[in-house]
């Protein structure tokens, strides 16, 4: 039984996703932890109501970054995990927190990757004019928003669309390709070769 450990920092739409998925296909697989920076975050009151521990490593209460990976580390570490996910996660981990869990970590970001890394994203499609946008489930490496690309999903930008719509739109997206992703981790279907990751069953790696 895999132990999966989520990151959030917000309402953990994605990480109550992941859960139910797990939990209904029967997955050899656990979330064990959810682990959050923020003490308010919304996600917790899910992990509460489904009997997932739960941690709070405030940012605030660390005076460095550093001292913060430190002790993020410690916490997750603690749960054992065979993968940490990050899923709405909103500090930059250091280089030396993402080496730690190489290979074992997946973020999820909303833009087609390596399309608009960062925040706003759905903005930025928007007046870029882009005709798609989407999602990206990711292994973590140290810059951030970038690393081998497990899965994406690809949503049309309607006429009229704003940034609320589209991102509603996306979201729904992500609810279907991160549990999706974690299940094949957690089933061992994915081989990264030189930066490129294959489903060992050759599956489509896209949701269209
Ligand atoms: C999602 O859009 C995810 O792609 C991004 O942050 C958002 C988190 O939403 N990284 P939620 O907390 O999972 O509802």
């Amino acid at each position: 039984m895999q132990r999966i450990v989520i990151l959030v920092s917000g309402r953990g739409s994605n990480m109550a996703a992941v859960h139910q998925r797990c939990a209904a296909e029967g997955w050899p697989a656990r979330v064990v932890a959810v682990v959050t920076n923020r003490a308010g975050a919304g996600a917790l009151a899910h992990a509460a109501a489904h009997g997932i521990a739960t941690a709070v490593v405030d940012h605030q209460a660390h005076a460095t970054r550093q001292a913060f990976d430190d002790e993020l580390a410690r916490v997750v570490e603690s749960f054992s995990p065979d993968l940490v996910l990050l899923a709405g996660f909103m500090r930059i981990l250091g280089a030396d927190f993402v080496r730690r869990f190489e290979g074992r970590m997946l973020n999820i970001h909303p833009s087609l990757l390596p399309a608009f890394p960062g925040l706003h994203t759905h903005r930025r499609a928007l007046a870029a004019g882009c005709k798609v946008t989407g999602a990206t489930v990711h292994f973590v490496v140290p810059e951030v928003d970038h690393g081998p690309i497990v899965l994406q999903s690809v949503v049309p930008v309607l006429a009229g669309d704003d940034e609320d719509t589209l991102a509603a739109r996306v979201l729904a997206t992500e609810h279907a390709i991160y549990p999706l992703a974690v299940r094949w981790f957690v089933e061992g279907r994915l081989r990264v070769d030189g930066g490129i990751v294959f489903h060992t069953g050759g599956a489509s790696q896209v949701l269209i």
